[in-house]
């Protein structure tokens, strides 16, 4: 296997492994995590995906997710990303399929808002169109590591309120259903999850992320926004320009990412499946402490 970085300071292109070497073999597995816990962003290039073979390379990394309600693959553990209609064609703009693009427009981190967060986000390009649709990533740990010893200590020991109807409230009222809303109600994590490999903290922030716990709300929003700002600075991202059997898989607990937009009129099919983060991946320290007393 060969690591090929791609990204300033992050992500990583892997060439000689292919996503059935990961599912079938442990030492395969082993390099591919290895690499994952470094780079947070991998890109795997010319794969021959079925949906069969993305579930089992993603079931290697923990817990499949299931779909939630409202989305397209509910029940079953693959999210369709489609802005083609039932009945063949793409969709018109202010169709709910093409407005949830839209939210995925807004940086965020896959699944903030569940009461079990994501680990990592495995995506598979379908149908692409010719050009736009590129997805964006930025290193939420280089973000961390960007800001001032006081600060870092601060958000250590912070919470931050997210909730899926936050962020779909932004592009239209009423985009995330009462079903929904009443499915996700807001969860509180820490501000910074720390990776239990290699110790280092990363920004764990999301459009989905709303107030934080003990701050004035204004306040807790604007801080929430300054942070954001500051780690989607141009520079620090890494734009993916998909190409045919393009996978892409992230690390949630330490990047943000958002979609691109692409001429309406075109068709673009992605399907992604999330795995879920264990006590193993870090997860237990981001509750916050009453709830970590409480469970
Ligand atoms: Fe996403």
């Amino acid at each position: 296997m060969e690591t090929v970085p791609v990204g300033p300071g992050f992500a990583a292109e892997l060439r000689g492994v292919t996503l059935a070497d990961v599912a079938n073999d442990d030492a395969a597995y082993a390099s591919v995590r290895a690499a994952f816990e470094e780079h947070s962003v991998l890109v795997f290039r010319g794969q021959e995906v079925t949906d069969d073979l993305q579930l089992a390379f993603s079931k290697r990394f923990g817990p499949p997710e299931v779909t939630k309600v409202g989305s397209l693959g509910t029940g079953s553990h693959f999210v369709i990303l489609s802005t083609i209609g039932p009945d063949g064609k793409v969709v018109p703009p202010d169709h709910r399929y093409a407005l949830r693009n839209k939210a995925n427009q807004l940086w965020h981190t896959d699944s903030s808002f569940k009461r079990t967060p994501a680990l990592t986000s495995v995506l598979s390009a379908r149908i692409i169109p010719a050009r736009g649709g590129e997805t964006e990533y930025v290193s939420t740990r280089l973000a961390f590591e960007r800001l001032d010893p006081a600060l870092r200590q601060k958000l250590e020991n912070s919470f931050a309120w997210h909730d899926y109807n936050h962020s779909r409230s932004q592009i239209a009222p009423g985009l995330a259903t009462p079903e929904e809303r009443a499915a996700l109600p807001p969860v509180c994590w820490r501000m910074v999850w720390k990776n239990p490999v290699n110790g280092r903290g990363a920004l764990y922030l999301a459009s989905h992320a709303y107030a934080i716990e003990g701050m004035e709300p204004a306040a807790g929003k604007a801080l929430i926004d300054e942070l954001t700002a500051a780690a989607t600075v141009p520079q620090a991202s890494y734009v993916h320009v998909w190409q045919s059997g393009d996978v892409l898989m992230w690390d949630n607990r330490a990047t943000m990412h958002r979609g691109r937009p692409w001429p309406a009129h075109e068709a673009r099919l992605m399907v992604r499946t999330t795995v879920s983060a264990t006590a193993a991946d870090g997860f237990e320290s981001m509750r916050p402490p009453t709830q970590q007393a409480a469970e």
